[in-house]
């Protein structure tokens, strides 16, 4: 396995940390009481299996680029800089506005962030974990000094609401967090693994070169999320207990080390499972499965944002992120706060 960092290589050590946060959630709540009116599921079902209680689901007018700018402005703020500091947008999403432009080049626009370079990233649900370790190497290298990290999801416009097997667990949101030299938050270490070969486990198949978007595609419903959500559990939870495990060792560190675990929130179940593996507490665990369901690229940024609102990270404190998804894609990566 290659090392990620100048650290682990033994280069010499560029600093790189989270400089700012923030997050954003669409208002409007989707309930399990409102979803038992919508497909033949119940309150106590969708608890039981996934640990989700409601989602936020966004508003007519909103796209993932709207939920990107309103969270990077959060972040911003929390930077104390200003769209023109940004360097490199990148956001992490697998619900773009639309396949071309990037999303990112639409939050460029809205931000009205000029200097930036903007591109979108693709890894599913791990979105958030690969687009840190990406964005770190942009400033480690020194080729730029401020990057925005974005994972935007806006999952209620791809999911089948006739399909109880997939739509009680999907939600909408978005976070953001601002990289650069000698912050806090500093990556210590990153691990990202994906499995191809499994691709067919979690789609969405229309609406590419593939199978382009047309009447006989639409009427066949395959421009929805298709998921084989027994496969993906059981391999969720052992690769990212992997990659947990690899990121930490790269960092000599050991579970034990470790003050804060945000995992993706798709379902209690995995999550449990993941640090049962990894012989850590579930109170070392940051939640929020419950309120917002699985947000996909949005999910750890949204729950590290609101973790560190909270007071449950402290300075020096060692953070693990750690993802799974669609592609198949996982990561995991260290901070130190
Ligand atoms: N309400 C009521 N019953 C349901 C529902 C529902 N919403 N959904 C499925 N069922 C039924 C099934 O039809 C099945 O009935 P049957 O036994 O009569 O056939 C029964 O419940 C059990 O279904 P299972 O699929 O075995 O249930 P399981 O315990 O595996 O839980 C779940 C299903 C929650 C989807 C689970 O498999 C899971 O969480 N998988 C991982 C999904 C995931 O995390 N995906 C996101 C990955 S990240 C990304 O990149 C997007």
């Amino acid at each position: 396995m290659p090392p990620l960092t100048p650290e682990a290589s033994g280069s010499a050590p560029v600093s790189v940390g989270i400089r700012g946060l923030g997050f954003y959630v669409p208002e409007k709540v989707l309930t399990n009481a409102d979803l038992e009116q919508l497909v033949e599921t119940s309150d106590e079902w969708i608890r039981a299996r996934t640990g989700i209680r409601q989602r936020r689901v966004v508003a007519e007018t909103q796209a993932a680029s709207d939920l990107s700018v309103a969270a990077a402005t959060a972040a911003l703020a929390d930077a104390r800089l200003t769209p023109e500091d940004l360097d490199l947008i990148l956001v992490a999403t697998m619900t773009p506005d639309m396949p071309c432009p990037s999303t990112a080049c639409l939050v460029q626009a809205k931000l009205g962030a000029p200097r930036a370079a903007a591109f979108d990233l693709s890894a599913a649900c791990s979105g958030f974990v690969y687009g840190l370790a990406c964005g770190q190497q942009f400033v480690a290298s020194g080729a730029y000094r401020h990057v925005l990290v974005i994972g935007a999801e806006v999952l209620s416009r791809v999911v089948d609401w006739r399909d109880r097997s997939t739509c009680v667990l999907f939600g909408d949101g978005a976070g953001a967090a601002i990289l650069g030299v000698g912050a806090r938050g500093r990556i210590l270490g990153s691990y990202l693994g994906s499995d191809g070969t499994k691709a067919d486990l979690l789609k969405v198949p229309g609406g590419g070169s593939r199978i382009p978007a047309s009447h006989a595609s639409v009427d066949q419903g395959l421009h929805y999320l298709k998921m084989n959500g027994t496969e993906v559990f059981k391999l969720a939870t052992r690769t990212m207990a992997e990659a947990a495990e690899r990121a930490l060792a790269q960092c000599h560190l050991t579970a034990d080390q470790v003050a804060c675990v945000i995992p993706h929130q798709a379902n209690l179940r995995i999550i449990t499972a993941v640090v049962e593996r990894l012989g850590l507490p579930l109170e070392k665990v940051y939640l929020n499965v419950e309120r917002y369901g699985n947000m996909s690229a949005a999910s750890t940024i949204v729950a590290l944002c609101e973790a560190v609102q909270e007071g449950r990270i402290k300075p020096g404190d060692i953070v693990l992120l750690v993802a799974f998804g669609a592609g198949l894609t996982w990561g995991a990566l260290v901070l130190r706060w």
